[in-house]
């Protein structure tokens, strides 16, 4: 393994032990939730994977840092457990926070540290993030929240009721439509990544919805 993916492995493993201790810190009922919504640490820990993959498919296209972008693709979400459904904007700084002092450790400069920090902290942010590298890890995160594991997420919670669960993604179509019109990734690369995946998700749902249709008797 060379030095960049040793330094990368690393960061993976602070990363997922960050993970594990601050689900673990949570209430038995707040981590029956999650696991009931496939949105446990091992979903966590495979979509930041991901994001850490399209991150550097994306930085490689721009011509941005890739080293960079892959570590705070694998940093971006450590303070997810850490904060809750009202607060989970605040993952992004918390999570910035307590990645620096072990970047320190790392060798980084700390240039360096405060462009990762500053990806991290900025990817739960509306608007600009403004280094190429924080737009890149908030388009990988964006590519990786429209991938197929969601739309697992979008039916599990009412898949045993059709016309619920219909009328669901019929508003979710919608949605979806508005972000194809609009696409508001940063980059050219995030932004067929992320149309990609719109399409995917809207003939899924799109699919899904029509079978209704043929849930009736043929008529000769
Ligand atoms: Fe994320």
């Amino acid at each position: 393994m060379n030095k960049t993916n040793a330094r990368l492995q690393k960061i993976a493993d602070f990363a997922l032990a960050h993970l594990n201790e601050s689900y673990q810190k949570r209430s038995t009922e707040a981590k029956a939730n999650l696991d009931r919504y496939l949105a446990g640490v091992e979903y966590r820990w495979q979509h930041t994977l991901r994001v850490a993959q399209f991150g550097k498919v994306i930085a490689e296209n721009e011509s941005a840092d890739v080293e960079l972008v892959v570590a705070a693709c694998l940093l971006h979400d450590i303070a997810w457990f850490d904060t809750t459904a009202e607060n989970s904007r605040e993952h992004g700084p918390i999570g910035a926070e307590q990645a620096k002092p072990f970047l320190e450790s790392l060798g980084y400069t700390s240039q360096q540290i405060e462009n990762i920090c500053n990806c991290i902290a900025a990817h739960v942010m509306d608007g600009n993030p403004g280094t190429p590298e924080a737009k890149i890890v908030s388009d990988a995160d964006d590519v990786d929240r429209y991938g197929p594991y969601r739309i697992l997420q979008w039916c599990i919670s009412d898949i045993g009721d059709y016309e619920k669960l219909a009328a669901k993604l019929n508003e979710r179509i919608k949605r979806l439509e508005h972000y194809r019109e609009e696409n508001p990734l940063f980059t050219p690369t995030g932004q067929q990544l992320f149309a990609e995946q719109l399409n995917l998700q809207l003939r899924f749902f799109n699919e899904f919805v029509g079978e209704k249709k043929l849930s009736v008797m043929p008529q000769i």
